[in-house]
């Protein structure tokens, strides 16, 4: 177990290469699934989710080498169609397994993944679409079992805007016979490309980067190579290192488009942002940045990925400020580790109220869950004194060595082996 220990009063200052990103990686690897042959998804993250993807395709029968963020996964040899409890209650995103073996095999054997560390995270939208194409669902000792002869297109309308059902229903319409017309589909950045992933295999799919979507089934696809797109959560993670401790960092490797709603909101604050030759800088030195209040949506809204990192940037803000998660409510985990720093922060209902303080003091404070581990690195590089983070397993899941990254830019971080938990 590993824990980080961060000493304050640094200012920050140079330029970091973001890498690619999780949860797009998430959704390409399973979507191999559906082809037989050599794929290669580029700019792969070396982070702890996609080395549990890893694990789970290999146990249903996918070779891989991966190699400088260059995976190589061999779907020629698929042996089995079971994802395991083992494997699933690491990561949810286990599920998109789901889809992919239904469509090309005719069964799934799949754990259902259980709650999560901020409360319940169903997968009814997930089950249904897979039952409106034709597949015979039966819930038996933790496990999900989808059966089908052939999956059949038919309307799907997603009563919420999902990321994870919109990629299950993709891959398994792919495959289907006739057409398949999935409306309220998600639109963030990782399910256009998980979407343009499955096109260049072969697939046909219209209305990509909309919330109506055509898919034409087709009767096989074939491997192919993509290059995965800049993870917009480490993205945005940085920059807030970069304006919570008032200094001026650039990032390479980032698709500004992506970023859209942090940065009108970071530019809110009183942080200046410019973008030239591909390179974001943020310069927030000199300044005391001011409240600035959000509300999390899905894609083009401010990301409920965000949320616990802009919480704790407002703990220093001018003034007050309210956080809302309108996608997980409970989302809040690190309000109380933000609290015994020193915030003033007040939770009311799926919001959180934060009065602006003049300093945040180290603590030892403990990761709950991923993006709460990184808020909590966030409060430490601001606070006086030093700040123990615990639990950085959660943290990486989904960021690549996120402490070398901040010592490049100057942070005074270290990754400490202990006994703690
Ligand atoms: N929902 C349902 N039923 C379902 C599926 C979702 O009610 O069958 C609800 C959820 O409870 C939630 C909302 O729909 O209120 C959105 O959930 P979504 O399905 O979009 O989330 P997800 O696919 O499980 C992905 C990301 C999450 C990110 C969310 C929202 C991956 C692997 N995970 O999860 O990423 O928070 O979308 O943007 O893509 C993270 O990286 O830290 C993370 C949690």
């Amino acid at each position: 177990m590993d824990k980080f220990i961060i000493r304050s009063g640094k200012k920050l200052n140079g330029k970091i290469i973001v890498s690619g990103a999780k949860n797009s990686s998430l959704a390409l690897m399973p979507a191999t699934l559906l082809n037989s042959g050599i794929n290669t998804i580029q700019n792969t993250p070396e982070v702890n989710d996609v080395y549990t993807m890893i694990k789970l395709l290999k146990q249903l029968g996918v070779e891989s080498e991966f190699f400088n963020h260059e995976l190589k996964l061999n779907t020629s040899n698929i042996s089995s169609q079971v994802a395991p409890y083992e494997l699933v209650k690491k990561m949810r995103a286990s599920v998109y397994v789901l889809g992919p073996l239904l469509s090309r095999y005719g069964y799934a054997k799949v754990s259902m993944p259980g709650g999560c560390a901020w409360g319940p995270r169903p997968i009814n939208l997930h089950l249904e679409a897979m039952k409106k194409l034709g597949a015979e669902i039966i819930l038996e000792e933790g496990y999900i079992i989808a059966k089908a002869k052939k999956l059949h297109g038919t309307k799907i309308h997603l009563d919420v805007s999902s990321v994870g059902a919109t990629g299950n229903t993709l891959m398994a319409a792919v495959l289907a016979k006739g057409t398949t017309l999935l409306t309220n589909a998600a639109i963030e950045p990782e399910i256009i490309l998980l979407a343009e992933y499955l096109n260049l295999m072969g697939a046909k799919i219209f209305g990509i980067g909309t919330t109506s979507l055509e898919i034409e089934g087709q009767d096989q696809l074939s491997p192919e190579a993509i290059v995965n797109i800049p993870d917009r959560i480490e993205a945005g993670t940085l920059l807030i290192a970069g304006a919570i401790t008032n200094s001026k960092i650039s990032l390479d490797n980032i698709n500004i488009s992506h970023l859209d709603s942090l940065l009108v909101k970071l530019e809110d604050t009183g942080v200046k942002v410019s973008y030239d030759n591909n390179i974001l800088t943020i310069d927030a030195n000199d300044i005391r940045f001011k409240s600035v209040d959000v509300t999390t949506a899905v894609y083009p809204g401010f990301p409920t990925d965000m949320q616990a990192q802009w919480t704790a940037y407002m703990t220093l803000a001018n003034g007050i400020s309210t956080v809302t998660d309108s996608i997980y409510t409970d989302r809040f985990n690190h309000v109380p580790e933000l609290n015994r720093m020193g915030a003033n922060i007040e939770l009311i209902n799926n919001g959180a109220v934060i009065k602006g303080v003049e300093k945040l003091k180290g603590a030892k404070v403990m990761s709950t869950d991923l993006r709460a581990s990184a808020c909590l690195v966030l409060a430490g590089l601001a606070a006086e004194g030093s700040t123990e983070v615990l639990r950085i397993y959660h943290l990486d899941r989904g960021y690549q060595r996120i402490e070398e990254k901040l010592r490049m830019l100057g942070a005074d971080i270290e990754r400490v082996a202990t006994t703690e938990f």
